[in-house]
């Protein structure tokens, strides 16, 4: 990519999305388009011609998409399908004939196989069947994956890359009740509880879980990394992850003490764990010479930082917007 190439940062309003706009700002790249959902719908595929005839952008980052947690992902599986797999479908047709450059599409670790040996590798996809609860959006994003190495052998260019974080966090995370991923609901929660004066929280699950998580600016930054060495990828999806795992726990007692919550933290283990442990082995990616930077004590005060900040200027959508 150039400086003054022209990019186009789909879904620049959330977790990813914004996170590639600032890093692509800090790096010098000075011809960024963007468009909120209202200003162009991607599930409408009408509107997504009309946007790309007009902007002709030469690089993409498809950073939009739907994500939820458990309780969204089981209460709303058909609009998690159809939202990821038509705003896919719209851009990778128009990113074909306006002939973009590259086109960089995000899955999601959740693709892979539920009780499939760990770390995990990029040929377990499709191995076998994936968790239940959030069966219909990995569908939505292992289409998303095949969709790039088939539009890459059908054209004979390498325009798609597809690329598959593990859990992000950063600011401009959801933090909703139904909407955030187990990160952002932790510092919801523990916040909450601070501010009411609360000596005791429970939190969902055993505890136990082994995560990786991994800060939307080392995303980006793979993101802009892949695009610059996309002469070095292979026609496959890369993983990449922090490499650094903690259980739920270790999470919780982490963003108590950057949030000051000083009370107790139980564990209701009636409540789903979820898989035991989630880590990708990245090092097909990270042989190429990327490395995240970001520790998670490091993401997790920014993150909160941004979150009081937000909250304080009443700025947070800390509810679900619903269907
Ligand atoms: N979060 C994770 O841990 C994670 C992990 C692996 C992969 N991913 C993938 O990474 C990508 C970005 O995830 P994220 O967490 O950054 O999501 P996010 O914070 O929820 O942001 C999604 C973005 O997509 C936009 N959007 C949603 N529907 C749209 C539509 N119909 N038309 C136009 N824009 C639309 C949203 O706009 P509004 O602000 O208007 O809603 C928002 O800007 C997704 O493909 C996701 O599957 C995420």
């Amino acid at each position: 990519m150039f400086k003054d190439s022209k990019i186009y940062v789909a879904g620049h309003t959330g977790l990813l999305g914004s996170a590639l706009l600032k890093r692509l700002g800090s790096e010098g790249y000075g011809n960024i388009v963007t468009r909120t959902r209202d200003e162009l719908d991607l599930t409408d595929q009408a509107q997504v011609e009309g946007f790309f005839k007009k902007e002709r952008p030469e690089y993409v980052f498809l950073a939009a998409g739907l994500t939820g947690g458990i309780i969204a992902n089981k209460t709303w599986p058909a609009w998690f399908f159809h939202t990821n797999i038509s705003i896919q479908d719209n851009v990778f047709e128009a990113c074909r004939r306006y002939e973009v450059e590259r086109m960089v599409y995000y899955g999601s670790s959740c693709i892979y196989p539920k009780g499939y040996p760990q770390p995990m590798k990029e040929e377990y996809l499709m191995a076998g069947p994936v968790e239940e609860t959030s069966e219909a959006y990995a569908v939505a994003k292992i289409a998303g994956i095949t969709a790039c190495r088939a539009y890459n052998k059908e054209d004979g260019v390498a325009r798609f890359i597809a690329l598959v974080p593990n859990s992000m966090y950063g600011p401009n995370d959801n933090f909703s009740i139904e909407g955030s991923h187990v990160l952002s609901a932790v510092i919801r929660k523990l916040n909450d509880a601070k501010e009411e004066g609360r000596d005791r929280v429970v939190l969902w699950g055993s505890g136990r879980p082994l995560r990786e998580f991994l800060f939307s600016a080392d995303a980006a930054d793979a993101s802009i990394f892949a695009v610059n060495n996309a002469q070095d990828l292979e026609d496959t999806h890369y993983n990449i992850g922090s490499g650094f795992e903690c259980t739920i726990m270790e999470l919780a007692d982490t963003i108590a003490k950057v949030a000051g919550y000083q009370g107790a933290i139980e564990w209701d283990a009636e409540k789903p764990d979820g898989a035991k442990r989630k880590l990708l082995d990245s090092t097909r990616f990270t042989s190429l010479g990327w490395a995240p930077k970001t520790a998670l004590k490091e993401g997790i005060a920014a993150t909160y930082e941004w979150y009081s900040e937000n909250l304080s200027k009443g700025a947070l959508c800390t509810q679900q917007q619903g269907n």
